[in-house]
């Protein structure tokens, strides 16, 4: 035998030369969840170790985070049932606490990355990404619902904002009312091939935010498709896009790895809540090894195709990283 792999696997240090993907924190984007009010850390139940937050509590949250590492988090409002309506009107209002969390944390860490939340649900009476009329979601007049919550996160200071409605035409149609109001510098990171999945239960119960009726298979993507990730790629990127999105990531690894060789600009992957609920409960059943089975999983990712992958696990892979575990 001339050739023995076992050879590039005898050391660490050999192991480490012959490595094909490195996973680095600032690929990482940790997703939050908002809660108006004070003094608030809320566990998710279905999602152990994260928390709503109220914005006091967040802020020494934040930047602990960014002291190990983590220069991007996504955030996400939970909002209270009294302040939503059929046209998630308090989205764009004056007094939304979100805005005002996201130009607060600007405000307090110029230099760290805030990503935004595109998307009706969070606002919506009918828990719906899109407007409903008849029971039907509505496309074409979701469109300047999406554009104005835009404008409204763009003037608050976010860097990038994230459309995960799915509705035709957003991402178009969001980037011009963005140029229009003189925000031409501010990315988009489209949910490009978000599917109809199963896995989004403990975002929905951490921002009480399920459909009221029905479910949102007529807008996500239908889990059995793989070449219609491709026209919405083709579309996203047409439409301006800066990243396109897989979401979920695990159960899609194929999608991300397609994305990946057809399209030349950065592919995310979204590790969804329910993922990393079902590592998390395996590990607190004694069925995995936490800290062995997080990062192969966030590793596994990268390996598809992800040059920036969202996860509930960011705070505590950069954890890890510190403590020199990995
Ligand atoms: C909705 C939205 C969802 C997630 C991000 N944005 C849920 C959904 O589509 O119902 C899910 C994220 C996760 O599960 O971690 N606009």
């Amino acid at each position: 035998m001339h050739i023995r792999p076992r050879r590039n696997r005898k050391s660490a240090a050999v192991r480490f030369h012959a490595q094909e993907t490195h996973l680095h924190v600032g690929q990482l984007i940790y997703p939050l969840f908002l809660f108006d009010g004070k003094n608030i850390k809320e566990e998710v139940k279905s999602l152990p170790g994260n928390f709503r937050w109220s914005l006091d509590r967040l802020i020494p949250e934040v930047e602990s985070c960014m002291k190990l590492g983590i220069t991007t988090f996504v955030l996400f409002p939970a909002v209270d049932e009294k302040l939503k309506d059929k046209t998630a009107s308090y989205s764009y209002a004056d007094d939304n606490f979100y805005l005002h969390a996201i130009y607060t944390l600007k405000e307090q860490f110029p230099e760290c990355c805030i990503m935004t939340d595109v998307a009706m649900d969070p606002y919506s009476s009918d828990g719906h990404d899109g407007f409903v009329h008849d029971g039907q979601i509505m496309n074409d007049e979701t469109l300047p619902i999406l554009a104005k919550m835009s404008v409204a996160q763009a003037q608050a200071g976010a860097d990038i904002l994230g459309p995960s409605d799915m509705m035709d035409g957003r991402v178009g149609y969001m980037r011009e009312a963005l140029d229009e109001s003189g925000f031409t510098n501010v990315s988009i990171m489209s949910y490009t091939a978000k599917y109809a999945s199963a896995f989004y239960g403990p975002f929905r119960d951490a921002l009480d935010s399920a459909p009221k009726a029905g479910d949102k298979k007529t807008y996500q993507m239908n889990p059995a498709n793989k070449k219609e990730a491709l026209i919405e790629a083709q579309l996203d990127m047409y439409e301006g896009a800066d990243y396109l999105m897989v979401k979920p990531a695990l159960p899609y690894l194929d999608i991300i790895h397609l994305l990946k060789e057809n399209c030349d600009i950065p592919i995310s992957a979204y590790n969804v809540s329910g993922e990393c609920a079902m590592l998390i409960a395996a590990c607190q059943n004694g069925w995995l090894d936490y800290e062995k089975a997080m990062p192969e999983m966030l590793l596994s990712i990268k390996r598809a195709g992800a040059d920036v992958i969202l996860t509930y696990f960011a705070k505590s892979f950069a954890q890890m990283k510190a403590d020199g575990k990995l």
